[in-house]
């Protein structure tokens, strides 16, 4: 325990999007907080951390997933250990060596750190929607919730886009699970989809570009967007205040178990368009880019119904809501001019 005998929880990866918003969280709620960066000294990535000192007791420490033993001081006296940092370098040379074989190592070691520090009643990983869709479409409209997993062997033969994330994603899933079981480690797993919304990180990579492509008219990120629709049947969206709100609810519920999908709304690349044209007139929706094949409905939404009939409540609801503060953040973040 730190601060006084507050619980303490770890968040592995601070200096990430997600990871920033739930270290915040956490300490709104009084939580004492460990979390593990890379590299200590990289002011640009870390400097939101030193500023989420003013709102409690938070500990900033050097962990690397690649290194075995690393995440052992991070989660020593925690409750809770959330996992959120992992490889998400899409468009690694060698996917296997790269991305696959090190998320599904890392997830190990940290989890292997738990078991060590024998404080640990929970961890909470943070898998991906991507380990639930990424699978052949079928035909017609249809809803897929927890029982769904993404085709590896499909994946691993098509190669289509990122697949590799995808397939770490399941392998890491797996993998933590049956580790878990073997050593009476209570694992709760999140699936998040497309986060969107404003955190405390300065520096980001991966879903705020693309959510904001639209308005930015940033091309690659757009492709990262229309990518999404193309490969899963739709666009599934949450605002990241919901999902750390989930990610603690599910940790603080006793009776959690198994994976959970964290989704409010599935919506498609033309209805973001609608939503964000009405929303931010003075922005000019780069319709150019909405050309070739897009759908007009999801023919794939993603089910929260497990987490919403376990008690949980989504504050960000609608498309307009999830976007309601993410065009201050792009702004903040040169995404998108001021
Ligand atoms: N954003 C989304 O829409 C979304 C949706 C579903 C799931 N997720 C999942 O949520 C998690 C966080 O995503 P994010 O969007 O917040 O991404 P992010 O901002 O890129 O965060 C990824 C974090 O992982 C850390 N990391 C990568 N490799 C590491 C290693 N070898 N050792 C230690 N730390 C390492 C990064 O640290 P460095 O800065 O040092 O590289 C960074 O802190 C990921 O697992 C992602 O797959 C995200």
């Amino acid at each position: 325990m730190l601060g006084g005998g507050r619980t303490t929880a770890c968040v592995t990866g601070g200096n990430g999007y997600i990871a920033s918003a739930l270290v915040k969280m956490l300490l709104e709620n009084g939580y004492a907080v460990k979390t593990t960066v890379r590299n200590p000294d990289d002011v640009e990535k870390n400097s939101h951390l030193k500023e989420l000192q003013a709102l409690g007791s938070l500990e900033v420490l050097r962990a690397d997933l690649d290194e075995e033993g690393s995440f052992d001081d991070a989660v020593a006296g925690c409750r809770y250990a959330f996992l959120i940092a992992a490889p998400v370098n899409l468009h690694a040379k060698d996917p296997e060596k790269e991305l696959i074989e090190p998320a599904v190592r890392g997830t190990l070691n940290v989890m292997r750190s738990c078991v060590k520090a024998k404080t640990v009643t929970r961890v909470i990983l943070t898998s991906s929607a991507a380990a639930v869709s990424s699978r052949p479409l079928q035909d017609g409209d249809h809803v897929l919730d927890e029982e769904s997993w993404s085709d590896v062997e499909w994946l691993k033969s098509k190669k289509l886009g990122p697949w590799a994330y995808p397939v770490s994603k399941v392998l890491l899933e797996k993998e933590a699970s049956k580790f878990a079981a073997e050593h009476g480690i209570s694992l709760v797993t999140v699936c998040p989809v497309v986060t969107v919304g404003a955190a405390p990180a300065r520096k980001i990579h991966t879903s705020v570009p693309a959510s904001l492509s639209l308005l930015s008219g940033d091309e690659a990120a757009f492709g990262v967007l229309k990518g999404i629709e193309m490969a899963t049947g739709g666009v599934p969206m949450v605002h990241v205040a919901d999902l750390c709100r989930a990610e603690m609810f599910v940790a603080e519920a006793a009776a959690a178990a198994g994976r959970y999908i964290c989704c409010s709304v599935n919506t498609t690349v033309s209805e973001i368009a609608r939503v964000l044209g009405d929303k931010y007139p003075q922005y000019d929706v780069k319709t150019n880019m909405l050309s070739g094949e897009l759908l007009q409905k999801p023919r794939v939404c993603l089910s929260s119904a497990k987490l919403i009939g376990e008690g949980f409540v989504y504050k960000y609801k609608t498309l307009d809501e999830i976007y309601g503060d993410v065009v201050e953040y792009g702004k903040a973040l040169a995404i998108l001019p001021n």
